[in-house]
């Protein structure tokens, strides 16, 4: 289908998203490839439920699924009659959900109600790709008024799971570049953040810390960010971080938190966005899209905007709203709807 094509009459579909520690309903409303109205959505997290064990426990996380999905369900169709009172179960194309990565527990949660609901109301299904859904999140970004954004474009998606790299060459098809060949960036962010004693999830808290703190303090590893390769490691930095944890004083510890985070955070916007430019460079890209929960770090969306600014080619750079770069059913919906698909199935992307 192409971009421009507009649909006769307006495509609603129904999505669910399970696959960690959020739980997501949908109902999207789809005028083009480019163009998806939100008509409801819902998110219930489990911070609470994982905070005492500081990370996600995944028969907890999936308990928790079982028990929201139906409630979510039921809210977001409540507040969609709200908007479309004539709206019924048949008037859905299809019901999309996270088929996978993700915790195997949870995704059977998600899937396991999308074959409910597409059984009972006789609905076509569509399993989505997690990753494959941050980078569809992008075309709700509001500037780009439904219209998408110029291709080809080269896509970072940087979350708990996953740091990697792709070359879009088109809405719906899409090319592993590299990834982490250890930690993801945002489990970096977690570990660090608890090697200094900050609360889970660690991302935000350090994020908000790091505000106080000195970037140049502490002088972290850039891990292969001099190299020519599209991957990614984040091991050794989060390990550089502990050691300077531990030969502080315990008297010193206190003033240097903020520093340390400060610090840190720099390393990982320093080697994300030295490695995204790079890759935007090699592939003549128009468009930079970040995306995942770590995208929403301000840090790092001013650190990126700004080196795409020295570009010579200015590639445009496009950013989810916050709401959607953490994970939300409305990049399911997104993805399922346009139907994103991996180029290169050899890559390894679980
Ligand atoms: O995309 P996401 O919700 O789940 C996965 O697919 O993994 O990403 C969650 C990750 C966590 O590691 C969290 O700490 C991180 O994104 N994160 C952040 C921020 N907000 C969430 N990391 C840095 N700064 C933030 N503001
Ligand atoms: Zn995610």
């Amino acid at each position: 289908m192409p971009s421009a094509t507009r649909i006769k009459s307006p495509a609603l579909t129904l999505a669910l998203e399970t696959s960690c520690d959020d739980t997501a309903v949908a109902i999207l409303e789809h005028r083009s490839i480019t163009e998806h109205r939100v008509i409801a959505a819902s998110r219930a997290g489990q911070v609470a439920t994982h905070a005492p064990f500081c990370g996600v426990v995944p028969s907890l996380a999936a308990r928790e699924h079982a028990r929201n999905v139906p409630i979510l369900v039921e809210k977001v169709w409540q507040e969609a009659l709200t908007k479309k009172p004539s709206l019924k179960s048949a008037n859905l194309a299809h019901i999309a959900y996270t088929v996978e990565p993700g915790l195997a527990p949870c995704l059977l949660v998600g899937q396991t109600a999308a074959q409910t609901l597409a059984w009972s109301w006789n609905l076509p299904l569509k399993g989505v790709h997690h990753v494959m859904a941050h980078i569809a999140s992008a075309l709700a970004a509001p500037e780009l008024k439904g219209n998408g954004y110029p291709l080809p474009a080269v896509a970072l998606v940087v979350s708990g799971g996953h740091t990697s790299l792709f070359s879009v060459p088109s809405y719906t098809q899409i090319e592993l570049l590299g990834q982490t060949r250890d930690d993801a960036a945002g489990e970096a962010f977690d570990k660090v953040a608890r090697i200094i004693g900050l609360p889970y999830p660690g991302g935000p808290a350090l994020e908000q810390l790091a505000r106080k703190g000195d970037p140049a303090r502490f002088n972290f590893p850039r891990p292969m960010l001099k190299d020519n390769s599209p991957d990614f490691s984040f091991a050794g930095l989060k390990t550089a971080v502990l050691y300077t944890w531990r030969d502080l004083k315990q008297s010193e510890r206190p003033a240097a938190r903020a520093d340390i985070a400060a610090s840190f955070q720099q390393a990982v916007a320093d080697v994300l966005t030295g490695k995204a430019a790079r890759a935007a460079q090699s592939l003549k890209a128009k468009t930079i899209i970040m995306a995942g929960g770590v995208a929403a770090n301000e840090t790092l969306r001013l650190a990126l905007r700004d080196k795409l600014g020295k570009l010579s080619s200015k590639p445009q750079f496009v950013v989810p709203p916050k709401p959607l770069c953490t994970d939300n059913a409305v990049m399911i919906g997104i993805a399922g709807f346009i139907d994103m698909r991996l180029l290169d199935q050899k890559s390894s992307m679980r």
